[in-house]
């Protein structure tokens, strides 16, 4: 796949800018630097950009009102991905095209400017915009991130990736896993989106349907990218769950049945969205590339 969808043309954008307004100050000092060189890495903003979408499909009219929560999760993220790529997690050497953060800043900064990343996103979402009329707004979202981050959510994903051992992985708790890891934070940016456009719980709900098959896609997606893709494709190093002997749902299926199942979870997600009816084609043509993106 070449050309992004259109979503991301429109709101990438928007992101760069609040990201590099967060970042004005990033020579002051290496904690600094280390936090920067990875969020302003080349990253595909998926997160924020489901966040802005779902914004706008739900009636929202005023893209800086969402864009700091957008950028909070953003933030959050690479935390996530700083945090994964230590020597005790997945020891990777390389992420988003560039050499890992413990690479270049060492274990301690990396794993510091993961913590502060982390702190970071959270302030942004509770405190972004300012003002007591958002006060609700702005403690729901934060609300449904921090669901999604800790001790059952993403935390708990990655420590059952980390430490389970093969024979404990059946189908059913491999797509636990990846809904943890993945999904949930996928889940509450599209949530977040919703809630900054006020959107009604009938609404909300047909969302969190969409999300569930999307958060799975999303991870089976990188699980079979990691299989057959390469570096110069992904920016970070494939075959690795392979070396690593990482239980996933390729490892359990084998590439072609992952590729079929892919197919089977675009399609329920794709379907979720038909209450939305036509006005929906954003939020299908970003499912649609995270199923068949190449990178
Ligand atoms: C990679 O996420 C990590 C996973 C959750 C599988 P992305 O594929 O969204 O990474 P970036 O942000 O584009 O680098
Ligand atoms: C990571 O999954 C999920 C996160 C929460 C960061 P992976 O370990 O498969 O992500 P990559 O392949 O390193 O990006
Ligand atoms: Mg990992
Ligand atoms: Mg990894
Ligand atoms: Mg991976």
């Amino acid at each position: 796949m070449e050309k992004l969808p259109r979503p991301f043309e429109k709101y990438v954008p928007i992101i760069e800018d609040t990201l590099a307004e967060i970042f004005v100050d990033k020579d002051d000092n290496i904690l600094e630097k280390s936090m920067a060189y990875s969020v302003l890495s080349k990253g595909k903003r998926i997160r924020p950009v489901l966040a802005l979408t779902t914004y706008e499909l739900c009636g929202g009219r005023d893209l800086k009102e969402i864009s700091k929560c957008a950028s909070g999760i953003e933030l959050i993220h690479a935390y996530s991905l700083i945090h994964d790529d230590l020597p005790a997690m997945d020891n990777d050497d390389f992420r988003r095209g560039v050499p890992t953060n413990h690479k270049v800043f060492g274990e301690a900064i990396a794993i510091l400017a993961g913590d502060s990343l982390q702190t970071l996103g959270i302030e942004l979402i509770a405190n972004h915009p300012e003002g007591s009329s958002f006060i609700r707004k702005r403690m729901r979202s934060l609300r449904q991130v921090l669901n999604a981050i800790g001790r059952k959510g993403m935390a708990l994903g990655q420590a059952q990736d980390i430490s389970k051992k093969d024979d404990e992985f059946d189908e059913k708790s491999l797509l636990e896993m990846h809904q943890l890891k993945t999904g949930k934070l996928l889940e509450a940016s599209i949530v977040c989106g919703a809630i900054w456009a006020n959107a009604d719980s009938k609404t909300l709900k047909t969302l969190k349907t969409f999300a569930k098959p999307l958060g799975i896609s999303f991870q089976l997606s990188d699980d079979i990218l990691d299989e057959v893709s390469t570096i110069e494709k992904l920016g970070k190093t494939p075959g690795k769950d392979k070396r690593d002997n990482k239980k996933t749902l390729v490892s359990l299926w084998g590439l072609e049945k992952a590729k079929v199942n892919l197919e089977n979870y675009l399609s329920l997600a794709l379907r979720s969205l038909a209450p939305f009816g036509d006005k929906a084609q954003d939020l299908r043509d970003i499912a649609r590339f995270i199923a068949k993106r190449d990178f």
